[in-house]
């Protein structure tokens, strides 16, 4: 029995503009979701078990509960039927937070569930049926989530072309803030729909998506203050389209206060988590300002 893993992500820049077909930064944190399978050889439900998420379900397309109609759906577009397995896993983020936690439990379940069915671990299947998960739970999502929760790393993604990887000089360091405030992806990529009439040339997701490619270049260059200017003004352009909160957005000033580089939410928005770049002898400025405002943030390093 394998443990398996879907990686927890950050995106650095071209959230939302993605879902037009623009450019997007993302990596996966050092943190994610493991999912051992562990048979029920007398028999039973396909079960799904995450104490650290208050979570326990069996898969039924039906339910009222979104994660079981989610296990259902990966099981049934895997092909495997309802096999008589427990999956039990372990959680190192946390749910709901805009950190891709629904990503990264399809993938490492989807991922125990073919070791259970003695199948190929392979990445198309896995990444079409954590896809097929993510369409259930969040209306049209640009797939982004899954690309990194698979792949892990740091790369850019479009629609099109899928991820493509890059290889930085040295890991990034990122201070990621988990405001604690549940947000609906679903509800804010609609937002974005209204506030462009989903006009692929709107101004600002072309700005977003141009935004990507400079701060892209700017990270590969080593060059964190110029990353962090890309971060500030993305931030000010998804406001603008709707998605920040004052919560946010007031998490984004503590940091630039503390001396980061730049500051953004990160993900949908309308809650979820905040993401900073400060040289490193202000990072533990910027997590004590967010502590101050109840928010306990943490370091990734990506890449
Ligand atoms: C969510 O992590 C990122 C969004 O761009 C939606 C998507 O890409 O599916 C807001």
């Amino acid at each position: 029995m394998t443990t398996h893993v879907g990686w927890g992500k950050i995106i650095l820049l071209g959230e939302h503009a993605v879902v037009y077909g623009y450019p997007a930064l993302a990596a996966a944190i050092d943190r994610g979701v493991t999912v051992a399978p562990v048979p029920t050889p007398k028999g039973g439900p396909l079960r799904l078990d995450i104490p650290a998420w208050d979570l326990k379900v069996t898969a039924a397309s039906t339910s009222d509960h979104p994660v079981a109609r989610s296990l259902a759906a990966i099981a049934d577009a895997l092909g495997v039927g309802r096999p008589a397995v427990s999956l039990v896993g372990d959680a190192q983020i946390p749910p709901g937070a805009g950190l891709g936690s629904s990503a990264a439990l399809a993938v490492a379940v989807a991922r125990a569930l073919l070791e259970h069915a003695q199948r190929p671990l392979d990445t198309t299947t896995i990444t079409t049926a954590a896809a097929a998960s993510e369409q259930l739970l969040h209306g049209r999502p640009s797939g982004i989530d899954v690309a990194i929760a698979v792949a892990g790393g740091i790369g850019v993604f479009r629609r099109s072309a899928g991820l493509r990887r890059i290889t930085l000089p040295t890991p990034l360091r990122v201070l990621v803030g988990p405001s604690g405030s549940p947000r609906s992806t679903a509800a804010m990529v609609e937002r974005v729909a209204e506030a462009t009439h989903s006009v692929v040339g709107d101004d600002r997701l072309v700005e977003l998506g141009a935004l990507t490619d400079t701060g892209t270049t700017a990270l590969l260059a080593g060059d964190l203050p110029a990353l962090g200017a890309a971060l500030d003004r993305a931030h000010a352009v998804l406001a603008g389209l709707g998605v920040s909160t004052p919560q946010l957005d007031s998490l984004c000033d503590a940091a630039r206060n503390a001396g980061a580089h730049g500051a953004k939410l990160t993900g949908a928005g309308g809650g979820g988590a905040v993401i900073a770049i400060a040289p490193r002898d202000r990072e533990a400025d910027v997590l004590a300002a967010w502590r101050a405002a109840s928010v306990e943030g943490f370091v990734a390093r990506v890449g």
